[in-house]
């Protein structure tokens, strides 16, 4: 059975995890900065990059230890090489190296948003390809068509923000804090989503796209306005991200009717409104609705490791000399999207 030691370190997360091919998790080793990154009210990428330094090596060597194997004994060593925090990245990939090198074990580099993409297989086996996938998070925000290993259509990406950075920066404006997403669910939860009109930009528009920055801003000015309670704030955005996702994702799925099942992943698939709605517009269309569990959604090592057992039975290893990148389409046929923001 095929056993890999996977590697995380794209974001603020550091993360060791052992799964084997046939999808049991050994070891899910996960270290977070929060307290580093909240007087910045975000992530900062250098103390991002040191806080990796210090905690990944003590991760790995927990998740050994939990999984009772020795490096000796895993197939490969997989590491996120991209795209992400350049330092954070650079870090976690030259460990990755590392270890391949004393271990003589082979190395596979693994694009972040593909172990993203593949992470709902880990604990859902019944899930075919080709699936849409809907990938939120405060990075990414895209409409995929997950059509096997190494083979992803990318159908929609964000204009400007990302829908967690659309999040996170709401709170910050309304005070809320760092993490943002889950500060405002919160706070949205006492208040009126109708309360406060708010655009909800791209719905409707015959291209595939999303866009959040407009949002953002109208929530700032109504915040000036000084008349609406927060929760109403809160609330209303909420809706209007929602509203957004459902009609982008229904777009994509009639455009591709060959998708068996909706599956949504990344940090804000922890919000229950969007689980909610996105749950309604799979069941409207007849299709199975996979949300995978919360510690899987947000960023982890596990995903990586499955990618990287999946890539490795492919017979797709690479070179100790692999690029760390910060941009790493996953689809590099996708069209470019309208603007300049294109995140990775
Ligand atoms: O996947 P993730 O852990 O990291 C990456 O960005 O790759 O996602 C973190 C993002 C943050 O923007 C956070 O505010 C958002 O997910 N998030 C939420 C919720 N929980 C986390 N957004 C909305 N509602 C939530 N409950
Ligand atoms: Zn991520």
């Amino acid at each position: 059975m095929t056993l890999i030691l996977g590697l995380e370190s794209s974001c603020d997360e550091s993360a060791a995890s052992v799964v084997t091919g046939d999808r049991q998790i050994l070891a899910h080793c996960l270290a977070g900065q929060e307290t580093a990154h909240q007087p910045f009210g975000g992530v900062v990428p250098e103390i991002a990059a040191r806080a990796h330094v210090e905690t990944l090596p003590g991760l790995v060597e927990q998740a050994l230890e939990e999984a009772q194997v020795r490096l000796a004994d895993v197939d490969a060593i997989a590491a996120t090489a991209g795209p992400g925090l350049i330092g954070g990245v650079m870090v976690g990939l030259v460990t990755a190296k590392a270890l391949a090198l004393a271990a003589n074990k082979p190395l596979v580099a693994v694009n972040h948003l593909e172990g993203h993409a593949l992470s709902p297989m880990l604990t859902e086996p019944d899930l075919a390809f080709p699936y849409l996938l809907l990938l939120v998070s405060g990075g990414h925000c895209q409409l995929l068509l997950v059509e096997g290993v190494g083979a992803y259509r990318r159908l929609a990406t964000t204009i400007d923000d990302a829908a967690g950075e659309a999040f996170d920066k709401t709170a910050k404006l309304l005070g809320l804090g760092y993490p943002g997403g889950p500060a405002v669910e919160k706070t949205a939860e006492g208040g009126d989503p109708k309360a406060v009109p708010l655009p909800r930009p791209l719905i409707g528009s015959a291209e595939p796209h999303f866009s959040f920055a407009g949002l953002k801003s109208a929530v700032l000015r109504a915040a000036d306005a000084g008349i609406y309670p927060i929760q109403d704030l809160a609330a209303s955005f909420q809706q209007a991200v929602v509203d957004c996702l459902v009609d982008r994702t229904g777009r994509a799925l009639a455009a591709a009717p060959q998708a068996t099942a909706l599956v949504v992943a990344g940090g804000v698939a922890a919000n229950t409104p969007i689980r909610t709605a996105l749950k309604g517009l799979a069941e409207a269309r007849g299709l199975p609705f996979v949300a995978p569990p919360l510690w899987l959604c947000t960023d982890n090592a596990a995903m990586i490791a499955w990618a990287g057992a999946l890539r490795f039975e492919a017979g797709l290893v690479d070179p100790l000399d692999v690029p760390a990148r910060a941009r790493w389409p996953l689809d590099p046929s996708a069209e470019k999207a309208r603007g300049a923001g294109v995140k990775a």
